[in-house]
């Protein structure tokens, strides 16, 4: 099943020439992982007992009724293991890792979220586990931290450029470029040199399969699916199935951060700074500034501050197949609040800006339609961004009153430490 690894004009294999080898056996060896039945039925056994799918498919039936329009549903992706969609990417490529006789994976990880479903995986198939993480986000997602060493994984902060995702990635690469006889590199969205568009987007549609056969058991009319897009990872799995058909709608919520202008958001495909390039190995859409370097990014939601976009995305917003739509910070802590009030359901921030697309589009339909939106991911991992803005001053006293407690060197027992 290996492809050209182009969609239209954007993906490819942009790599230096060690890697070209790697890249290619990684191809065959997918190709030909999918097409066993021995592996098809290992990784099916960990997605129902490791991850705990399939997910549900929740009807917001509180939301529905407040917005007054199409039903809307939501599948319930938060509920994976490790609290998002990153999981089925990460087992999928750990255990194809594991047939090809690697031992040791590295991996990217901005937000965590990827780097923690790596790092649970690799635990539980036994590979050794890596992660890059720029040094900013090391210092600002430090939950995650502590849960990725806990899986026995190795955090390394990347101190260059701006220290932060696409820094990681960069070093990642490096890693790969001098390792790759025992290691792999598990990229965490639906980008990066072919295969990894192909085969990041084969194990995440496995979202779309059971939203397929959800929507078909309950005989829903359904008129859209909404999808938050970062690199797009969670957006191309949960479409896939649906892609050659005319319809349902397919609409991708990018971040529009704070704004319409430079260095605002990170709009590649509603906004008008971005431009064909080449990075990170692939062809697509990036933002870039005047002297055409990548530019800086701005979102609420760490999972959609990214440059680029996944070049099969790219490719089908440009032929209309999904639209594009920018969602700012606001609307999506408005959405975020909404869904925990209506449904009891709290959605991962990058999640909320599908909800908040979903929200919008909703009222212009019919009761008799349905909207099916993806939380990607559930939001106890954004409550340090989500606390300070819904209740500042009892968040900063929390934390006041622990730094002071921690400095006091008041002593937290531990069960079962003292014989
Ligand atoms: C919950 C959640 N949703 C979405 C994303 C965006 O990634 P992608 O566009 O690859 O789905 C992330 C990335 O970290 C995430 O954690």
């Amino acid at each position: 099943m290996e492809t050209t690894g182009y969609f239209d004009r954007f993906g490819g294999r942009y790599v230096a020439e060690v890697l070209r080898r790697p890249l290619e056996e990684l191809g065959i060896a997918f190709a030909e992982a999918t097409g066993d039945r021995a592996f098809m039925e290992l990784l099916e056994g960990l997605r129902r007992d490791f991850i705990g799918r399939p997910t549900p498919l929740l009807f917001a039936e509180n939301a529905s009724r407040e917005l007054g329009g199409a039903r809307i549903y939501v599948k319930m992706e938060g509920l994976a293991h490790t609290g998002a969609h990153k999981i089925n990417n990460a087992i999928g490529q750990a255990l194809l890792a594991k047939r090809m006789g690697k031992t040791r994976i590295i991996a990217e990880t901005g937000a965590g979220q990827h780097g923690l479903a790596t790092a649970s995986a690799c635990a539980r198939l036994g590979l050794e586990c890596t992660v890059y993480m720029g040094e900013v986000d090391v210092r600002r997602q430090q939950p995650n931290v502590a849960a990725m060493e806990l899986y026995g994984a190795k955090v390394v902060p990347v101190t260059s450029g701006s220290r932060t995702l696409k820094d990681a990635i960069n070093e990642a690469m490096r890693d790969w470029a001098a390792s790759f006889a025992d290691t792999h590199y598990l990229i965490g969205s639906a980008l990066g040199p072919a295969p990894f568009p192909d085969m990041v987007r084969e194990f995440q549609s496995v979202i779309g399969s059971e939203t397929r056969e959800q929507i078909a058991e309950r005989g829903l009319s359904v008129e859209a699916l909404v999808a938050c897009v970062g690199g797009g990872s969670n957006a191309i799995g949960f479409f896939s199935p649906f892609i050659d058909a005319a319809s349902p709608r397919l609409i991708g919520a990018e971040a529009g951060g704070i704004g319409p202008g430079p260095g605002e958001n990170a709009a590649r495909m509603t906004g008008t700074a971005a431009s064909d390039g080449i990075i990170h190995g692939y062809k697509s859409r990036f933002l870039t500034d005047e002297d055409g370097q990548v530019a800086e990014t701005r979102s609420i939601s760490a999972g959609l501050d990214y440059p680029g976009i996944g070049p099969q995305l790219a490719a089908l917003g440009e032929s209309g197949r999904i639209e594009f739509t920018a969602v700012r910070d606001r609307e999506a802590l408005e959405a975020l609040r909404f869904f925990a009030r209506t449904e009891g359901v709290i959605f991962a921030l990058e999640s909320a800006h599908a909800g908040a697309a979903a929200m919008a589009l909703a009222p212009t339909l019919p009761k008799d339609r349905a909207i099916v939106v993806n939380m990607s991911g559930r939001g106890d991992k954004d409550i340090f961004i989500t606390s300070p803005v819904f209740r500042p001053a009892d968040w900063t006293g929390f934390l006041r009153a622990e730094l002071a407690r921690l400095e006091s060197g008041e002593e937290i027992h531990v069960f079962g430490g003292r014989e």
